[in-house]
């Protein structure tokens, strides 16, 4: 099976690095590619996402993405960018459902920015949104009547958008804990009042999920409060990257949070939640935990391989276990000896 790699900038080809280390060791059954994607082939090939990249992620059968962002490239046009890369596959490919599970292991209750106790009930999924809301709306800069500068995000969803993302919802919280909590901010955005409509009438297909609605700046400070309180929660792509970082840190580090984006048809790109951390790239200091828990989750939703996936996650937590630490969880491990102990616990 042909897994495209896409290892991006800064720390992205480390932690890829340790994640294909780990894959070879569990399964023989994977051709890897790879090409350059984000800053790293702007400058090379003059695009962030260079149509041969875009190529291979389509054939391909799952896609394994490190990061992207450099801040050499913050100051060229956006189309340019290398943020763009990564919202080019989002939207190219039809990955619109981000799953983002957020639990706590339990030997990292110390690493938590949440009293142990607090911290230790974490255990849910965010279902982001990821191919519409204000990230795709048209945006620009313009000047107002008085001759001043403005920019401008339209945000908007549409009905048939908000049902596919609230299915996926309820179908997650009905293979957990049944309970599903939409989060938007309907009483002051049109798009959230649509959004909140919609997921209602869908509930109806889901008699058996226990739906709440919450505003997102409440869901801000539950998440703190007392996160143990969520299973599923379902939002819109700004709100789910905001909150995602956070529920990351309430478990413990956004070294250690994995994402899968899906299409339609199982079909995915699996990145952690983190990003290219250039302060740190190239010196080993990266946790490569978030990147190999989402080949993981590749292993189980895009290949079938399930009991691989199950191997790699009890291998990340024996590692823990034992006492294997990067510099984020409070320890000493380079990124590759990090990769060392998942393996020896394989
Ligand atoms: C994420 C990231 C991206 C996003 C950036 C890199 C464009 O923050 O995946 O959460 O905003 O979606
Ligand atoms: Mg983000």
């Amino acid at each position: 099976m042909l897994i495209a790699l896409l290892p991006g900038d800064g720390i992205g080809p480390e932690v890829i690095a340790e994640t294909v280390r780990v894959l070879d060791r569990v399964t023989d059954q994977l051709r890897f590619e790879t090409a350059p994607v984000g800053g790293a082939a702007y400058k090379a090939e003059g695009h962030p996402l260079p149509p041969a990249t875009l190529d291979l992620a389509k054939r391909a059968k799952a896609i394994l993405f490190g990061a992207v962002g450099d801040p050499d490239c913050d100051r060229l046009e956006r189309h340019l960018r290398p943020e763009q890369a990564i919202l080019g596959l989002r939207k190219e490919l039809g990955l619109f459902a981000n799953l983002r599970p957020a639990t706590l292991f339990k030997e990292l209750a110390d690493a938590s920015a949440l009293r142990p106790e607090v911290a230790g009930a974490i255990d849910m999924v965010i279902i982001r949104e990821l191919n519409g809301d204000v990230y795709f709306g048209e945006k620009g800069m313009r000047k107002t009547a008085s001759g001043r500068r403005e920019g401008y995000d339209i945000m908007s969803y549409d009905e048939d958008e908000v049902a596919r993302i609230a299915r996926v919802g309820f179908e997650t919280a009905r293979a957990r804990r049944g309970k599903l909590c939409s989060v938007d901010k309907a009483n002051v955005l049109e798009t959230s009042q649509l959004w909140r409509d919609v997921v209602i009438e869908v509930s109806a297909e889901f008699p058996d999920i226990e739906l709440s609605h919450m505003y997102v700046d409440n869901a801000a400070m539950q998440l703190v409060r007392n996160p143990g309180q969520f299973d599923v929660i379902v939002t819109g792509n700004l709100f789910g990257d905001i909150l995602s970082d956070q529920a990351s840190m309430c478990a413990g580090s956004i070294g250690m949070l994995p994402s899968a984006s899906l299409d339609a048809n199982q079909k995915g790109l699996y990145e952690p939640i983190h990003g290219s951390a250039p302060d740190i790239a190239g010196q080993g200091k990266a946790n490569p935990l978030a990147t190999i828990l989402s080949a993981a989750m590749m292993l189980r939703y895009s290949l079938g391989l399930a009991a691989e996936a199950d191997r790699i996650e009890a291998a990340v937590a024996t590692a823990l276990e034992n006492g294997a630490r990067t510099l984020d969880l409070g320890g000493k491990l380079t990124t590759t000896q990090m990769g060392d102990a998942v393996l020896a616990a394989l």
